[in-house]
């Protein structure tokens, strides 16, 4: 039996400071299995036929935390990419980023700009890292360069509807996802894809990110798969067929 996979997996990847506070081990060893976890569900993503995976790997208020474990993230990263580039390619797998980039340091920009431009013509599926990402800064940002574009003359206020405004966004291009998955009990969406996630369906998961594993992926998708989604419209809408309930064709 086939099941409905999203076309678009949202994940908020928490609970890595938990895992390693548990075994009475630094925060950062839990970030090391976190990005174990992250290569284990970007290649089952890509096997199952997920065509957009968003990841969210550092938020804004990430930079609050200590300075050596902020480092020891971007070390991380910056190993990460260099790791999985061929890997990347050889799956044929586009990298994108969203978030305010040019705060990060120089050498992990580099790195993103590179990963990004030599994954470019890649088709199978979008790995998206959202990097110093929060959605109301996205949004302030997408409103001043639509405001920009505004006051220059280029377009009317009349003219900004969902698809302006959704293309001034740093997800431009992209559906919006169809499924959250939250790992580590928290059931907070914590600025993350606010306009985004407007009929997403919501999963969250006990389990720490760093022990969120293949299996644990497919219980997910088949709850997902199991839910009836209605976009705002009644069971008697949805009996007859109205609205956009095509199922994913891959
Ligand atoms: C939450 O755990 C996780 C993060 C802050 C970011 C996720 C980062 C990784 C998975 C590693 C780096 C990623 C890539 C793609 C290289 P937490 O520290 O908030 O956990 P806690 O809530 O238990 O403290």
């Amino acid at each position: 039996m086939r099941i409905r996979i999203p076309e678009h997996l949202a994940i908020i990847m928490d609970g890595n400071g938990r895992w390693a506070e548990r075994r009475h081990l630094p925060r950062i060893a839990g970030h090391h299995r976190g990005v174990e976890a992250v290569r284990e569900v970007v290649s089952e993503c890509r096997t199952l036929g997920v065509r957009y995976l968003t990841l969210y790997a550092f938020s804004s208020e990430n930079w609050g935390r200590p300075e050596d474990e902020v480092n020891a993230l971007m070390g991380l990263l910056i190993r990460y990419l260099a790791s999985e580039l061929d890997d990347l390619c050889a799956r044929s797998i586009r990298f994108r980023v969203i978030g305010e980039i040019e705060r990060l340091p120089a050498e992990v920009v580099r790195v993103l700009r590179e990963t990004m431009e030599r994954t470019a013509g890649n088709t199978s599926m979008v790995l998206t890292l959202a990097l110093s990402y929060g959605s109301r800064n996205e949004l302030i940002r997408a409103m001043r360069s639509l405001a920009r574009e505004v006051a220059a003359g280029r377009l009317a206020p009349e003219e900004i509807d969902e698809a302006r405004v959704a293309g001034a966004l740093d997800t431009a291009g992209m559906p919006d996802p169809d499924l959250l998955i939250r790992t580590s009990g928290e059931m907070r969406i914590s600025n993350f894809l606010l306009w985004q996630l407007a009929y997403a369906e919501l999963y969250y998961t006990e389990e720490l990110w760093p022990d969120f594993s293949r299996q644990k992926l497919h219980e997910a998708l088949a709850v997902f798969a199991r839910r009836q989604r209605r976009f705002g419209l009644t069971s008697a809408q949805i009996a007859e067929g109205d609205g956009p309930f095509e199922e994913n064709s891959h």
